[in-house]
């Protein structure tokens, strides 16, 4: 493909990116394709010469479209949003036109040098303490893919830690991790991948720790497993809390947490996927003013702060123990600037060996909205997410089921007199399947653990949720899909 090419199909590559925002409100939201329906719409092999591009601009829409939920839908509620901006699409897409690899500083100094300005700019606008900062002795950030990687990168921070101490030849220890049985699946997920757990239901290195009446982590029954597991001679060595639950978006609480972990030596880490964006807010950091007794905290700026997936921000005040666990220098790796000790070589840092520039769009992003305009829109949907839980608690026929912390409402209609909890879990299914199938809005759904309450034991509760931050969702769109959802339950 020629420049000239490019330029024309990229153009209208731009313009068909532009027109599906201004219409992708009104396409059903939920793709409606059967198994193996869009597969079958493609040949069995690959093409043997060159496709017209008039061909494969018309597969978009035969194809690809209608096998798509519209996650940019400004009627998506469903999960986390996964939410984008022209920003970051820019970003993106100067990032795969320039083609450049960042593992080593070297290799492209300004995809680190402006990665790591860009992640304490962020860092300073969450509140951040200093030593999280690459300004600090031993901190700095650095973007990941996913929040999972982050999970999965501090344990092996942690671990190493935890075991560099030990004289060389002596016994593994039994290491063991905690976190609430509300902690989202890529804890478990990374305990696996990293070899310390044997399986997801491995319990005796991962100790998942029950939760409150607001389904946040009890620091006494974290304090007490870590006590008996030190007590039978193992060795407790990282902590996951949670800042927004997956579920329900509950917040466990970091300063009893912390202090239970400095206390017995584990490194903790704290995931806020989701609820982390709020905190650019000064009025949402509440939950985590004690984050300084972290060592390592990320959230996902693809999730609620317009940056279009992949991005994960992570932060660490201990950045050699992340550096000393994840580095291997080959020879063909070797480079004056790295031997001088002088630069961060993010390879060290993550994962994978290469890693894009992804700096970009979130610099991009920074810039275009700046930090009012980033806030604005946190409050936008935050006061979006009110309407919605004060039209609930009109309706009575419907309940708020947890506390709301941020933009998203857990709700569902409430048992009639006398009903089995299954068949309330039943009709709150069928609600929204009904919701769902209308194309109008998309919701998704948890299943909750009774609480203790001291009473009787409850069963477990399948609930609703309305989960707002979709980048074009407007007040409207939360009223209209309540309106739908009131209507549906009639
Ligand atoms: C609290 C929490 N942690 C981690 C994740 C996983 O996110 P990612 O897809 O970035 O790995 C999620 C996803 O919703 C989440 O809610």
């Amino acid at each position: 493909m020629s420049p000239d090419e490019f330029r024309r199909l990229g153009h209208r590559a731009i313009d068909w990116i532009a027109d599906y925002w201004e219409r992708v409100g009104d396409l059903p939201v939920l793709s409606g394709a059967r198994p193996g329906e869009t597969a079958a719409k493609l040949p069995s092999s690959a093409p043997e010469t060159p496709d017209a591009w008039d061909d494969i601009w018309a597969d978009l829409d035969r194809v690809v479209l209608p096998g798509l939920t519209h996650w940019q839908s400004p009627r998506f509620f469903g999960f986390f949003p996964a939410n984008g901006s022209f920003p970051a699409i820019l970003g993106d897409l100067l990032s795969t036109g320039l083609g450049v690899q960042g593992m080593l500083w070297a290799t492209s100094p300004a995809c680190t040098e402006i990665e790591t300005r860009v992640l304490d700019w962020l860092g300073g606008l969450l509140g951040l303490p200093p030593d999280f900062l690459s300004t600090g002795p031993h901190g700095g950030g650095v973007i990941q893919g996913t929040a999972s990687e982050a999970t999965l990168v501090a344990l092996c921070a942690a671990r190493h830690r935890a075991l560099r101490a030990r004289p060389p030849g002596s016994p593994p220890p039994h290491l063991t991790m905690y976190a609430s049985t509300q902690a989202h699946s890529s804890v478990v997920k990374a305990a696996m991948i990293a070899g310390l757990a044997h399986g997801p239901e491995d319990r005796a290195h991962l100790r998942l720790i029950g939760t409150d009446d607001r389904y946040a982590m009890r620091p006494d029954l974290l304090e007490a497993a870590v006590r008996e597991d030190l007590a039978a001679g193992r060795t407790p060595f990282f902590g996951v809390a949670t800042v927004g639950t997956t579920s329900t978006t509950a917040i466990d609480p970091l300063g009893p947490i912390a202090r239970v972990c400095r206390e017995h030596g584990l490194w903790l880490h704290v995931d806020a996927a989701f609820s982390g964006a709020a905190c650019i807010c000064p009025e949402f950091r509440g939950p985590i003013e004690d984050v300084g007794g972290a060592d390592s905290f990320c959230f996902n700026p693809h999730k609620w702060l317009l940056t279009s997936f992949d991005c994960d921000c992570l932060w660490t005040r201990d950045r050699d123990s992340l550096v000393g666990a994840l580095s291997v220098t080959p020879e063909y790796l070797r480079n004056a600037a790295s031997a001088s000790g002088e630069v961060i070589d993010y390879r060290d840092w993550q994962v994978p060996l290469g890693r894009r520039f992804r700096a970009l769009k979130l610099w991009l992003v920074l810039r275009h909205y700046g930090a009012e305009g980033l806030r604005a829109y946190i409050r936008g949907h935050v006061r979006s997410a009110e309407v919605f839980e004060a039209l609930v608690r009109a309706d009575s026929r419907f309940e708020v089921v947890t506390p709301r912390t941020s933009s998203l409402v857990c709700f569902r209609l409430r048992p009639q007199d006398g009903e089995a909890p299954a068949e309330t879990d039943a009709r709150n299914r069928r609600l929204l399947e009904a919701i769902n199938a209308s194309g109008r809005a998309y919701l998704t759904h948890t299943v909750l653990p009774p609480v203790a309450t001291g009473g009787p034991a409850s069963a477990p509760r399948y609930v609703l949720r309305m989960a707002i931050g979709a980048t074009l969702t407007e007040e409207r769109h939360v009223r209209e899909a309540w309106e739908l959802i009131r209507d549906l339950a009639s």
